[in-house]
């Protein structure tokens, strides 16, 4: 160590103290670098005194990491390369900012070459001296900020972190955690107060290292960083402390995945505690501890976005009513089942096993009880679990239970005020786990969260859908602030960036509402685009239209002459179909009834429509309407899938389809009653993207061809997804042309047939309303429109989200939030949850609601006798 701060003469000053924490990717250009000098000067102008606390440049850790290994292997021409690397990028930042400070790093790089040469030959490399290396990461970052904020006219003043830091002695702690993940004393300390304020100087140090009581460099483990600026931050009793870092605070979601997540304005320091540790990267929850013990409050900003507002961490909430704030979710999570009968009402069965734990080092994160299983999960942040322990715990436990390990999996947490006062809210949300498994829930002891754990990649999906039950909605307050999007006006990665067909026909649709409150407009190219992408799926020998998504008599007519086929559920479908479409013959008709009446069947199977069947029952009780038929039938395979629980027709709890085990009487009674099996049908659900779902329909229902040899045609069904919002994914239909594509080569003597509604239709039809009255009650501010669920139930449904647009006013930006509603007497009346309109909408505005083509009109009714949207097709 060279420079002692306390061989420094100081002048004292009694100005309260910031510590400013810079992260690694805000330290490694030149832009955040301009950044820093002006936040810096900024907090000397409002009479602080600036202790600067950085990172090593990124990308460092793993060069180190490089030469350690190089050095061990004494592979010298891989450490030549690792060191020069590692200059180079120093060197780089250097010339980017145009200071010379190559001279004051020269002796750091001299430091890491004696301290590799002794590795050469050793078995493996001692913590001492990892933390020694490590260390010179920090220290050459800091040698550059100090010179360039002197640079800049800050006179700034470097201090080693080690001469102030002292790692605590702690009882039974391991070498390796005493020099890797060492704690400090930290306790406001007037002594390095006062030996800090060097008048009228910024002061400027590193994060991550500290010393023990010999003088050795020990690391602070993992956000070490954000754990030094706290302890910095506590020792000097700052004023505040702020923590620079590349999002602009704490999100209500990961925001790089779920670009609504709302950017959390205030939270107390226990539920920033959870969030972090439920796995949100922003800010190590280890930092929390002395900021809370010594009350200094936190704040968490964006240093490429500094004029955003962060988070402020504090200790009193601002308010205690109830609230989700954050969906968190950490992967990689590993969970031990522990089974024995024996444990019932068993003294010391959980201090047995804990034991065994303990013993083996490692740590438990949730846990689980009922009268003969214990589950744990173990958080893969502080656990190395490899296989050799993963079978060492399995061994260890075998002498008191039957233990069975799950993984990896996820652990979601809904994190909250008051959690607890608010689980009959979750109910929506947790239909969303109907299908899939829990393995464990837990609810933390402090009200403030509640954690499910899940199959690892069930993950994001969970988290997106909860965020969007739970969080999303919430109106403007104090805790929620704008969306990720909103902040940067970002979208995900969309793999179309076409501009929607309504834009450029705004005028038209504006004329068409003249003397009208609303009405449904469907665009015809739009249909004739999305049939032509199905037709062009070369592995599908048939497309039928799935008419219930939208029965627009000129939609049937256009989508047959476009070349697909038709597919009903009723009597009234097939006669709307015939009629709207002068061409169509009965046998282009695919017939899908569930539990229709006997006479219905007669009379389709007289039309000479193709009928498939879904249930035993019509073979049993009417045997005789079958005779010389050749049918289909509908095979449950067990699996729904689909944006929403109702519309999942797959699976023991669904209505639809044979089950397969009942398939093999199916077919002896098919048999005797003198019908042929000619297809197998199979329709998991609606609103599906993962295009295995039809692939493996297909392969699935291949197999069943041993009970029914006649088979000629496998129909996979629709319910192909259309994204919901702008910006949102899209279906990708070229690979689910390659994976049906596999299928048909290897299945040369079985068709495909698929029949879709939505995807041929939702997104040409749009409907439009009028804005009839304004409404702001409490936070809430709601518009009123012409017409609600009576003409659009999918949202009071489904929970359905429709992006909502201001035609009369499209080119201006959308800043107030809002709840779009309608005039029908029920408080689900609501047509759009917490979207953005412009701040000048008012009565007479022209809305759009966008994707509505598919089950909008076709689902509308009269209720409250106010008549549902008329339709056109443009
Ligand atoms: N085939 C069968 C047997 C079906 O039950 C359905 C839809 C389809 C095809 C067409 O599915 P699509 O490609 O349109 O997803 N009302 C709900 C959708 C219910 C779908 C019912 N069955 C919604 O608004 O999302």
């Amino acid at each position: 160590m060279t420079t002692k701060i306390s061989d420094r003469g100081s002048l004292g000053s009694k100005l309260p103290w910031v510590v400013l924490k810079f992260g690694g990717t805000s330290v490694s250009s030149v832009t955040n670098w301009s950044h820093i000098a002006r936040i810096v000067r900024e907090r000397l102008a409002a009479g602080l005194q600036v202790l600067v606390v950085h990172s090593a440049l990124s990308g460092v850790t793993d060069r180190l990491e490089k030469l350690l290994t190089a050095g061990l292997q004494s592979d010298s021409s891989a450490a030549d390369a690792a060191l020069a690397d590692l200059v180079a990028l120093h060197h780089q930042l250097i010339c980017d900012l145009n200071i010379d400070a190559l001279p004051i790093l020269q002796p750091h790089f001299l430091d890491l070459q004696t301290l590799i040469s002794p590795l050469a030959g050793l078995e493996h490399i001692d913590d001492r001296t990892r933390a020694a290396v490590m260390a010179i990461g920090e220290l050459l970052s800091t040698k550059i900020g100090a010179t360039y904020l002197n640079h800049q006219g800050l006179a700034s003043q470097w201090f080693d972190a080690r001469t102030v830091l002292r790692a605590e002695v702690r009882e039974a702690s391991s070498v390796k955690s005493n020099y890797l993940s060492a704690t400090c004393d930290f306790k406001p300390n007037t002594k390095v107060q006062k030996t800090l304020s060097v008048f009228g100087k910024v002061m400027i140090t590193q994060g991550f290292i500290a010393s023990d009581s010999s003088g050795d460099t020990v690391l602070l483990g993992r956000g070490g960083s954000d754990t030094s600026s706290a302890y910095f931050a506590a020792l000097l009793d700052a004023q505040h402390l702020e923590i620079w870092t590349d999002v602009p605070g704490m999100f209500s979601a990961n925001p790089r995945v779920t670009s609504a997540a709302r950017q959390l304005l205030e939270l107390t320091y226990d539920e920033a505690q959870e969030i972090a540790t439920a796995g949100a990267k922003v800010l190590h929850p280890r930092c929390l501890l002395p900021a809370r013990q010594y009350q200094i409050p936190i704040y968490v900003f964006a240093t490429n976005a500094s004029n955003l507002l962060g988070t402020r961490i504090t200790q009193e909430p601002i308010t205690e009513v109830a609230q989700v704030k954050a969906i968190c979710m950490r992967k990689g999570v590993t969970l031990v089942s522990m089974d024995s009968p024996g444990m019932w009402h068993q003294v010391g069965f959980l201090a047995d096993a804990f034991q065994i734990f303990k013993h083996l080092g490692i740590s438990i994160d949730l846990v689980s009880t009922s009268e003969t299983n214990v589950t744990v999960s173990l958080d893969p942040q502080v656990n190395t679990l490899d296989s050799k322990a993963i079978q060492d715990l399995k061994n260890a436990l075998s002498i008191l239970c039957r233990a069975e390990i799950i993984g990896p999996c996820a652990s979601v947490s809904v994190v909250g005020r008051n959690i607890r006062s608010i689980l009959h809210k979750l109910g929506d949300a947790l239909q969303l786990f109907a299908d899939q498994k829990i393995y464990l829930v837990s609810q933390a002891a402090n009200n403030l969260n509640l954690t499910f754990v899940v199959d690892e990649d069930q993950g994001d999906r969970l988290v997106n859908d909860l965020h969007e039950l739970l969080v999303r909605p919430a109106r403007v307050d104090a805790v929620l602030g704008p969306t990720w999007e909103k902040l940067f006006q970002t979208k995900l990665p969309a793999s179309k960036n076409i501009l929607p067909w309504w834009r450029s026909r705004r005028n038209e649709l504006i004329s068409l509402m003249k003397n009208k409150e609303c009405i449904y407009v469907y665009d015809s190219k739009t249909i004739q685009e999305r049939c032509k992408s199905l037709l062009n799926l070369n592995s599908v020998s048939r497309v039928s239209y799935a008419m219930k998504a939208n029965s627009h008599p000129d939609v049937l007519a256009l989508v047959h002459r476009c070349g697909l086929s038709i597919e009903c559920v009723s009597r009234g479908e097939i006669e709307r179909a015939l009629k709207s479409i002068n061409a169509l013959r009965p046998a282009d008709i695919l017939f899908t009834p569930n539990f229709a009446c006997r006479d219905e069947y007669v009379w389709a199977l007289e039309l000479g429509v193709q009928l498939t069947l879904d249930n035993l029952h019509p073979l049993n009780y009417w045997p005789e309407i079958f005779k010389n038929r050749n049918l289909f039938v509908r095979v449950d395979l067990g699996v729904g899938r689909g944006h929403h629980l109702h519309v999942r027709t797959g699976g023991e709890h669904s209505k639809f389809g044979v089950a397969i085990h009942d398939l093999p009487q199916f077919a002896r009674t098919a048999y005797q009653a003198g019908a042929r099996i000619v297809g197998l049908h199979s329709h998991a659900g609606s609103g599906v993207f993962d295009v295995h779902n039809w692939s493996e329909t297909a392969y699935s229902l291949s197999l069943l061809k041993e009970f029914f040899p006649e088979v000629k045609v496998l129909d996979i069904g629709g319910g192909l997804g259309v994204p919901d919002r702008d910006g949102a994914e899209n279906l990708d239909i070229s690979a689910l042309n390659a994976v049906l594509f596999s299928f048909t080569e290897s299945h040369p003597d079985l068709q495909l047939w698929l029949e879709p509604g939505r995807f041929v239709i939702a997104e040409a039809g749009v409907l439009l309303v009028r804005v009839t009255q304004l409404k702001t009650k409490g936070t809430s501010m709601y518009v009123g429109v012409s017409t609600g669920m009576n003409s659009l139930i999918r949202p009071a449904l489904y929970g359905a989200h429709h992006d909502i647009v201001n035609l009369s006013r499209l080119s201006t930006p959308a800043t107030l939030l809002v709840d779009v509603v309608g005039p029908i007497c029920e408080a689900g009346d609501v047509l759009g949850h917490a979207l953005y309109l412009p701040a000048e909408t008012c009565e007479g505005d022209i809305l759009l609601i966008t994707t509505v083509g598919a089950y909008g009109a076709a689902m509308s009714s009269q209720y409250n006798l106010r008549l549902a949207a008329p339709e056109i097709l443009i």
